[in-house]
């Protein structure tokens, strides 16, 4: 048996069935993934979409209009929308959908003011602000997680129990690649230093679940990359190593069109997902010189099985998720700054300074 690295959640066959009381949710942001995520969000059964908030009050009015949220809150009059948001006694649990960038300072004040707080990936900008979430959140005894969806998608975790069955023997190597040539526009949340843009802190993540998955957490990274005329990395090549002598290769780039898959290689087989690996439907199992098998997961909805995850811990008291905890998240963006130093990509949050 091979070992287990990203623990199975307890989930029902149904991501939308309550677990526990109804929740009363707060939306920050109006973006592409607020837009995605949101109306499955208002499916699980026991979420209640109270409020949204954006930088513009008329577009935080028309979402919440759209989802049934009975309260917008936009900035004006001297404070954010999101601060608005923290002080409404009648919000339990948040979802930030800013850009990175910015995460670190939407959540910070959502958590002061006691409230569980689920943050987009990449979580922050730098491992610094990581840790200092996750301090704050401990400090008031609020749950936290970072919105890594793939993690609790049937999929990836059947796949995680192939590998764990020992059917392709010891994991030796994983390479994934994930990217698409992006619309070149420097103002945009993809090319922006200011948003936190890059191909690493957008795509890596999910690279980087496959080979987290597999092999654990590793202890050295090479990187190579190219850089945009902005300062962010258009392309990333990364080559993971680890103590028991697996090698992963991860590549994210906004310059061409990948693969979009993830390929587990052990001693007796293969396992390669179907693409794309944030969410795929299925993967293959090759063994030996002629065994190969198909198996497809349940591919609708899949946000609400993330989002089931916040809502069952958070009604059960719980203070990280068990299958996405946070010293994986700290660990990973600590992991990231050091490709970023051997990238030579920094951002304005590297000047943040904290406590002391
Ligand atoms: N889980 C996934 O599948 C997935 C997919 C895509 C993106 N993401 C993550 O979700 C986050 C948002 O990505 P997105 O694609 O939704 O970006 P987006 O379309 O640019 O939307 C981001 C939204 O954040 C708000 N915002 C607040 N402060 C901002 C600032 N200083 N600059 C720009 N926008 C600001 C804006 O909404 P208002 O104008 O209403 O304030 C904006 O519409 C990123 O962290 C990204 O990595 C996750």
């Amino acid at each position: 048996m091979a070992t287990r690295h990203v623990v199975r959640p307890p989930f029902p066959d149904d991501p939308l069935a309550a677990t526990g009381r109804t929740l009363r949710w707060g939306v920050v942001a109006t973006g592409s993934i607020a837009r995605n995520v949101t109306p499955q969000l208002v499916q699980l059964e026991d979420a209640v979409l109270h409020a949204v908030s954006s930088r513009d009050p008329a577009r935080a009015r028309a979402f919440a209009d759209d989802l049934g949220a009975s309260v917008a809150y936009g900035d004006g009059g001297g404070m954010l929308g999101y601060e608005r948001m923290a002080a409404d006694p009648d919000v339990d649990v948040v979802y930030v959908a800013t850009p990175h960038g910015q995460h670190y300072e939407v959540a910070k004040p959502l958590l002061e003011a006691g409230k569980h707080v689920l943050v987009e990936k990449a979580f922050t900008i730098t491992g610094d602000e990581a840790q200092a979430l996750v301090d704050l959140a401990s400090e008031r005894g609020v749950f936290l997680m970072e919105a890594v969806w793939t993690r609790f998608l049937p999929a990836y975790q059947r796949a995680l129990d192939v590998v764990a069955s020992g059917e392709i023997g010891d994991v030796r190597w994983v390479q994934a690649d994930l990217g698409f040539a992006a619309e070149r526009d420097p103002r945009a949340r993809l090319w922006s230093r200011e948003a936190g843009g890059g191909a690493l802190l957008d795509l890596a993540v999910y690279t980087f679940t496959w080979a987290f998955g597999a092999l654990g957490m590793p202890t050295g990274v090479h990187a190579v990359g190219t850089r945009t005329p902005e300062g962010v990395d258009g392309t990333h090549a990364l080559t993971l190593s680890y103590p028991g002598g697996g090698v992963a290769q991860l590549l994210g780039t906004l310059e061409a069109q990948a693969t979009r898959t993830a390929t587990i290689a052990g001693t007796r087989g293969t396992l390669r997902t179907f693409a794309p690996l944030t969410h795929p439907d299925g993967f293959m199992v090759m063994a030996g010189d002629d065994h190969r098998r198909e198996e497809v997961a349940p591919g609708s909805a899949p946000y609400a099985w993330m989002l089931r995850e916040v809502a069952r811990c958070v009604q059960q008291g719980l203070r990280e998720s068990p299958t996405m905890p946070l010293a994986d998240t700290v660990a990973t963006m600590r992991l990231f700054d050091s490709v970023r130093k051997q990238l030579g990509v920094t951002y304005p949050n590297d000047e943040r300074t904290f406590g002391g």
